[in-house]
Formats: structure tokens, sequence, C-alpha cells
């Protein structure tokens, strides 16, 4: 069975959301049933023989990919959200954008000492999302066994802020 070439669907949208930011946009791939499905089955790949018990993903795309993969290893699904948006008590990391700083937070109960976790997202840019749910799950006792992404940008090179974890990116750009 031939690959289907998942870069093909993935539109740069220049200027967004600000001016000289070329914009990954992933909707073309998700719109489309069996790329979308073969999307989580090559993370799942990956992924399965890493035995996480959890899948963390950050808002908005990681929920989409964390969630399908989730279900496809049939493991559990932890949501890192930006501020004031987690009902229960949670825990916090901050992470550097181009200007100032931004945060997540997941429950403080969602990843017990010892769960092995696999971090992901849509997009592995300057990594400071990456490294902010590596610190979260680390806060909580969890063991990072992998950061997973479907795009990476190796020009902004985001795997550095991860060095030390096992990092893997579908495609990279
Ligand atoms: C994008 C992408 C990653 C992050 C990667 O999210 O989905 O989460 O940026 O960038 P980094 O490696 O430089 O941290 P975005 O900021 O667009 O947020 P959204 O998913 O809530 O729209």
């Amino acid at each position: 069975m031939t690959e289907i070439d998942l870069a093909e669907l993935i539109r740069d949208v220049p200027d967004f959301p600000s001016a000289g930011i070329v914009f990954k946009d992933v909707m073309p791939l998700l719109a489309d049933p069996a790329a979308f499905r073969e999307t989580i089955d090559r993370l799942a790949a990956w992924a399965g023989p890493r035995t996480p018990d959890i899948i963390l993903g950050a808002e908005a795309r990681g929920f989409i990919f964390g969630g399908a993969l989730a279900y496809a290893l049939g493991c559990g699904f932890v949501a890192a959200r930006k501020p004031g948006k987690l009902p229960w008590k949670t825990v916090e990391a901050t992470y550097a954008l181009e200007y100032g700083t931004d945060s997540l937070q997941v429950h403080a109960d969602a990843v017990a000492e010892g769960t092995r976790v696999i971090v992901l997202d849509d997009v592995l840019a300057t990594g400071g999302t990456a490294k902010a749910k590596v610190d979260l799950v680390e806060q909580l006792g969890g063991t990072v066994v992998g950061a997973l992404f479907v795009i990476e940008l190796t020009f902004l090179h985001g795997r550095e802020r991860l060095s030390g974890y096992d990092v893997h990116a579908l495609i990279a750009v």
C-alpha cells in the first residue's frame, strides 16, 4: 500500500497570525478521511512501542490528534490548557514566546507518579509549548517517554529545547 503524502495536505498560510509567520494549517489534512486515519496510524506506530499510559496534548490541535491517538492506543488523554480554563486544582508551566510569556496548566491529579506520558502536538516550532508540557508531567512525577509531532519546523530548532528526550515528527520541513 502506498503512503499518502501528508505534507501535500498541510496548507501554508503566509502572514498568520502575524506578519512574517507562515502558518502550517492542518485543517485540510484533518478533513481528508484517509489522510487523517493514516496520520493517526503513523503516530500510533511510533508511540505504541513506547507503551505510554497517557497522551498529553495542548489546545487546540493537540486535542484533536491526541484524542484520536489515545483511542488508537487504548490509553488515556490529558488536556493541557491555557490558564483559567480547567475547573479543578492545577499545576502550571510558563514558557517564552517571541515577545512575552505564556502558560499551560493541567489538573494536579492528571498524571500519577510513575505514569508514562507522550506529549503530542500538531507542530514543533520553537519547542516552548512542548517543553512546558514536559515540565508539567515532571512536576507531577510522571515520566516523559516521547515527544511526538505531526510537523517539525526544523529551522526553529525546537528539538534543542527537548534535548535528552525521545523526539519524533512525521513530517520535517
Ligand atoms: C501552535 C502549535 C503548537 C505551538 C508550537 O499552537 O499548535 O501548540 O504553536 O509552537 P512552539 O513550538 O513555538 O511552542 P498555537 O500557538 O497556534 O495555539 P493554538 O493551538 O491554541 O491555536
